[in-house]
């Protein structure tokens, strides 16, 4: 299938330019008199988490007042509700003007309620025993001139978890129900310009409505936006590229316009298309720019038109390292009797995309297999809140073992992940839910589903589709209607349908662990994603080739693979043969500790371990790829132990250190990177002449990931011998070494040449703590952070793998200390302490400048019986 078709335009204006070098466009964000202002509105925000004095406001009563904000995502207008007559609650003391919030906490968004809590041993396992549930007020006096009035002003929201509605002086204006979500209010008919105008948002977060942990509170980014009332409306672009080649690619540009206004009025679009450089600047003038195009627009009401251009030697956008992600922005400027009133940047790339049921995925032409993983939001130990450094720790680390893509399990991201994908080359699968009509816990979004699904599908469709890093819709992960006949089937269509009215250039995917190839479920998408079953699971055979011969057109791929178990650093005895075995207290768990072992051979019961996943897709070549359970450990969701408080599927732990796994991944997706590393470690006093009870020696395996074929494992200078890998090999195992003190070193070789080395040594007893990172500046802008690792170290400076020293950590400097972590699953100790137990050698402390601070952060981490470390990071303007 090939996905650059163009819908049938429903257009007003077609004119068509050619590239002709004209004027180019003047910088984004360049605001004209009365144009548009976006203006991020995180600061300063007074907080309370609790709904005293109302304790009756069910979260039913309120839904009505919420849907009228949807009505812009509904294409029946016969559905779009009118807002319910009167209030939902008259005495609301938190939402009036005239509340005194003085006593309230001031705090700058994205927050997470949640994260700042405590652990909780009798709360939910699933979802990370954190305090996240609730209802949380957000009050804000707005800075609304005199002079704005006429204007349009609007409240966007990336995300608020959950159930959010906003009153503006007093009147309920909106809201949105779907914790992941972006949204927008119109606050302009509640707004008073010239004197004191107060916004209230109540949050209403359900303890059980997600199967892991979901954060609470305003989450992301919300920006005041101010226009003319004739303006680009909300996510009004979109932009395609239909025809590419070499020589040229033909831009269709779709604008949509909104009237505000009590007039009809007729404007003048023009759209230009800019080179960005790297960072999202404009490089250059633009390289094509339309003829103006006349649009009527009614009166409270929108009018769409549709342009054409054809940019010449297109700099087209692809992953690295083949490919390079070039960007441009269409740069949409509107005007009224000959006067600029709007001005709207869209970035966006130019690329094919190609979906083969025989060849896999490829991108302008080259085939690429899906290297991806699955990542959930939160960020560890900053919970949900979004922090761009933070995400972007996260996508560096990824992408440094080799991910070319990232699945956005179960729910629209952070329009920030999406922004960071297109800089970076990476892939997304965008996934808009986790549940339909069919429940998966008993407040989770089946109680939204049949009111607001049309709503969410076509907000995430419409915010995301010009971003190039997208390229496939999720509309759903292992939903329950996968097994429901022709009902569940027909559900699934008319989710495809939405989402092919929205963007007809993607393919429609779902993530399915039970659908059969013959069932009608699988029939109503153009990818076919599957949940472990595409490898097989509980002994079953293989799925990807029977659905390859049931759905001859379409591309078959694993949209969650593996979901191997591991606690880093930890490993158990016996180590299992082959490719492995689910965990269980006989295999892979350290019971009494609640660890799994990192010999990378232990599973989920639903599941297999990565090598197994590599096999079968070795035997299949027509399968796209796969998207790994996790790239990165969540909160919640500690399979096996549910008494823990975060997940052991990660490649990277929650703190962000890699996992041994982390190697087996990197050795088969970065093939040319010279690469060895030797597991376990070797502190194993208590293996030196271990015996079973036969008297006979008990080895400790030693395994090694390479990206070479071949491997001679070395213990104390003494060979134990060479071992290549075979086909459908892809670790080299020592099953028989006996352990004993020293050092273990392995020399790997490719194509019989000398290859990558790794030495692994017993270390001495902890000496001192150790701390390093990767950033010796930070921005004092109260958002930058810097992650510093606290190592404890032995005499000889080598990390002593074992070592779970109590650390204590200080800021002298303008600075704080804004979480720390270990990566420990079991660990209760709260996020905000600034003390934390080492886990196995390490833990994380995370460090913020002042806002507007200058000079140096001195950050020292100590630890009893021990010498301690400081070190300096330079705060930047
Ligand atoms: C999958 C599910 C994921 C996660 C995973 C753990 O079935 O889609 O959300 O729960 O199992 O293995």
């Amino acid at each position: 299938m090939l996905y650059r078709k163009f819908p049938a335009p429903a257009v007003l204006a077609v004119i068509i330019a050619m590239s002709c070098g004209l004027a180019a466009p003047a910088q984004a964000g360049t605001a004209t008199p009365q144009g548009r202002e976006r203006i991020l509105l995180d600061q300063d925000w007074r907080f309370h988490k609790d709904d005293a004095p109302v304790t009756d406001l069910p979260r039913s009563m309120l839904l009505p007042w919420l849907l009228p904000t949807g009505n812009p995502f509904l294409a029946d207008a016969a559905r779009r509700a009118p807002p319910p007559p009167g209030a939902p609650a008259a005495e609301l003391p938190f939402a009036s003007p005239d509340y005194d919030d003085s006593t309230w906490r001031t705090l700058d968004l994205p927050h997470d309620w949640g994260v700042e809590g405590e652990f909780s041993a009798s709360g939910s396992g699933a979802r990370g025993r954190l305090p996240f549930y609730g209802v949380g007020w957000y009050r804000k006096v707005l800075d609304i001139p005199a002079t704005d009035a006429g204007r349009s002003i609007f409240l966007d929201v990336d995300g608020a978890m959950s159930y959010a509605a906003v009153w503006v002086n007093g009147e309920l204006a909106g809201g949105w129900p779907y914790g992941y979500t972006s949204w927008r209010v119109d606050l302009t008919p509640h707004l008073k310009p010239g004197s004191r105008n107060v916004i209230a948002i109540r949050l209403d977060n359900p303890e059980d409505a997600s199967r892991w942990y979901p954060g609470g509170g305003i989450y992301r980014h919300v920006w005041l936006v101010r226009t003319a009332p004739l303006h680009v409306g909300q996510w009004g672009t979109y932009v395609t590229t239909p025809a590419v080649s070499r020589d040229s690619a033909t831009v269709m540009m779709r604008v949509t316009v909104d009237n505000d206004s009590l007039q009809d009025a007729g404007v003048t679009v023009i759209s230009s298309i800019v080179p960005l450089d790297a960072k999202g600047r404009h490089a250059g003038r633009a390289v094509a720019t339309t003829a103006p195009a006349l649009l009527q627009v009614p009166h409270g009401a929108s009018a769409t038109l549709e342009q054409q251009a054809l940019v010449a030697h297109p700099r087209l956008w692809g992953p690295p390292p083949h490919q390079h992600p070039n960007r441009y922005a269409l740069v949409t400027t509107v005007l009224r009797d000959g006067a600029e009133v709007d001005r709207y940047e869209t970035p966006f790339g130019i690329r094919t995309l190609r979906f083969d049921a025989d060849q896999g995925f490829s991108i302008n032409g080259q085939p690429l297999d899906f290297q991806g993983v699955c990542m959930h939001h939160d960020l560890g130990a900053l919970g949900a809140a979004l922090n761009e450094r933070a995400l972007r720790r996260q996508l560096d680390e990824l992408v440094e073992m080799g991910v070319n893509a990232i699945r956005t399990s179960h729910n629209p991201p952070a329009p920030e992940l999406l922004q960071m994908a297109d800089e970076m080359g990476l892939l997304v699968m965008d996934e808009a839910f986790d549940v339909w009509r069919a429940q998966k816990r008993p407040l989770d979004y089946h109680l939204l589903f049949d009111d607001w699904h049309e709503q969410d599908l076509r907000a995430l469709l419409r915010r995301d589709r010009n971003h190039p890093s997208v390229v496939m819709w999720s509309i759903g992960n292992e939903v329950g209607e996968q097994n429901g006949g022709e009902a569940g089937a027909a559900l699934a269509r008319s989710l495809a349908a939405i989402v092919h009215e929205e963007d007809p250039t993607r393919p429609v995917t779902s993530a399915m662990n039970s659908a059969r190839a013959t069932g009608a479920f699988a029939g109503a998408v153009d990818a076919i994603g599957l949940n472990y079953q595409g490898t097989g699971v509980y002994g079953g055979p293989p799925q990807y080739p029977v659905f390859h011969e049931h759905f001859p057109q379409a591309l078959v791929y694993g949209s969650e693979t593996a979901s191997t178990l591991s606690s880093r650093g930890e490993y158990t005895f016996p180590v299992p043969p082959g490719f492995g075995i689910a965990v269980s207290a006989g295999s892979g768990e350290d019971v009494a500790r609640r660890q799994v072992s990192s010999y990378d051979l232990n599973f989920a019961p639903w599941s297999y371990s990565p090598d197994r996943e590599f096999q079968t897709q070795d035997t299949y070549p027509y399968v796209g790829g796969e998207f790994v359970w996790t790239g990165w450990d969540y909160l919640g969701e500690p399979t096996p132990f549910d008494a823990s408080r975060s997940s052991y599927f990660g490649i990277i732990d929650l703190a962000g250190f890699r996992k041994d796994r982390f190697y087996l991944y990197q050795a088969r997706w970065r093939p040319d990177l010279k690469m060895a590393h030797i597991l376990p470690h070797w502190n194993w006093p208590e293996r030196v002449g271990l015996k079973d009870a036969d008297g006979a020696p008990v080895p400790t395996p030693v395994m090694v990931y390479t990206s070479g074929d071949e491997g001679e494992l070395f213990l104390n200078g003494k060979s134990l011998g060479r071992r290549k890998r075979g086909a459908g090999e892809y670790r080299l195992r020592w099953d028989d070494v006996i352990y004993q003190p020293g050092t273990l070193r392995v020399v790997t070789y490719r194509n019989g040449h000398r290859w990558a080395t790794d030495e692994v040594k017993t270390t001495g007893p902890a000496a001192r703590v150790h701390l390093s990172t990767d950033q010796r500046h930070i921005r004092a802008d109260g958002r930058d952070l810097v992650f510093i690792t606290a190592a404890i170290q032995d005499a000889h400076h080598l990390t002593v793998p074992r070592a779970q020293d109590s650390l204590q950590f200080s800021v002298e400097g303008p600075g704080r200390i804004v979480a720390t972590d270990n990566g420990d699953p079991t660990s209760f100790e709260p996020f905000r302490a600034t003390t934390r137990r080492a886990f196995n050698g390490l833990a994380l402390v995370i460090v913020q400048a002042t806002h507007g601070a200058t000079g140096t952060l001195r950050i020292t981490a100590s630890a009893d019986g021990l010498r301690s470390d400081t070190i300096k990071i330079r705060l930047r303007r």
